[in-house]
């Protein structure tokens, strides 16, 4: 069987569109939060969803110490808020100060005007390979007015709704 370079796999995966998230968490640990695009959902009974978290982030201990955590998917005007939370602000205080934010059942933030939030307990945790998989049990949702979505594609922010009002 022939074998594929993580750099391959990571340019074939600039081929796949995909929404883009903000992860939070909030409780007696402290406050955190990352970027990621690799969100799905699991199941419908119990409504569950994951997040694969890369398991050399500083945030790990954070997010398993407070057993919970926040899916923001983030809207069309919202770009900028990925940059801050993949890095671009290394302070967790300034990260936070560029949007506002609520909460719901948790307590994790939920980012105001964000597509949809789901608020989740996190229920387990599996090792795969650079990754860890959170995997939440959903027990809280809002869902804003906006309705214009954020895409990743070829290692750029899209607007679809842009993109189908130009033609
Ligand atoms: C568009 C985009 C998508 C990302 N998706 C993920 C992801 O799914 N999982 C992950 O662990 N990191 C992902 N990252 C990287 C993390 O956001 C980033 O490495 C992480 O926030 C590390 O920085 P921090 O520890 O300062 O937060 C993504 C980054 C960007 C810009």
């Amino acid at each position: 069987m022939s074998t594929v370079s993580k750099n391959e796999f990571r340019d074939a995966m600039s081929s796949v569109c995909a929404a883009v998230n903000i992860i939070t968490t909030s409780g007696d640990s402290g406050r955190g939060g990352f970027t990621a695009t690799a969100m799905c959902s699991v199941s419908d009974e119990p409504p569950s969803l994951l997040v694969c978290m890369n398991r050399n982030s500083a945030q790990s201990a954070l997010f398993f110490e407070n057993g919970r955590f926040c899916v923001n998917v983030l809207a069309g005007d919202q770009a900028s808020l990925s940059g801050h939370f993949a890095g671009g602000m290394q302070d967790m205080e300034e990260r936070y100060a560029a949007a506002d934010w609520t909460d719901l059942e948790t307590g994790c933030p939920v980012l105001k005007d964000a597509l949809v939030s789901f608020d989740c307990e996190l229920s387990e945790v599996h090792e795969a390979g650079s990754h860890n998989i959170l995997i939440g049990k959903v027990v809280g949702i809002v869902r804003s007015e906006n309705n214009s979505a954020l895409a990743y594609f070829d290692r750029q922010y899209l607007n679809p709704a842009m993109a189908l009002s130009q033609e």
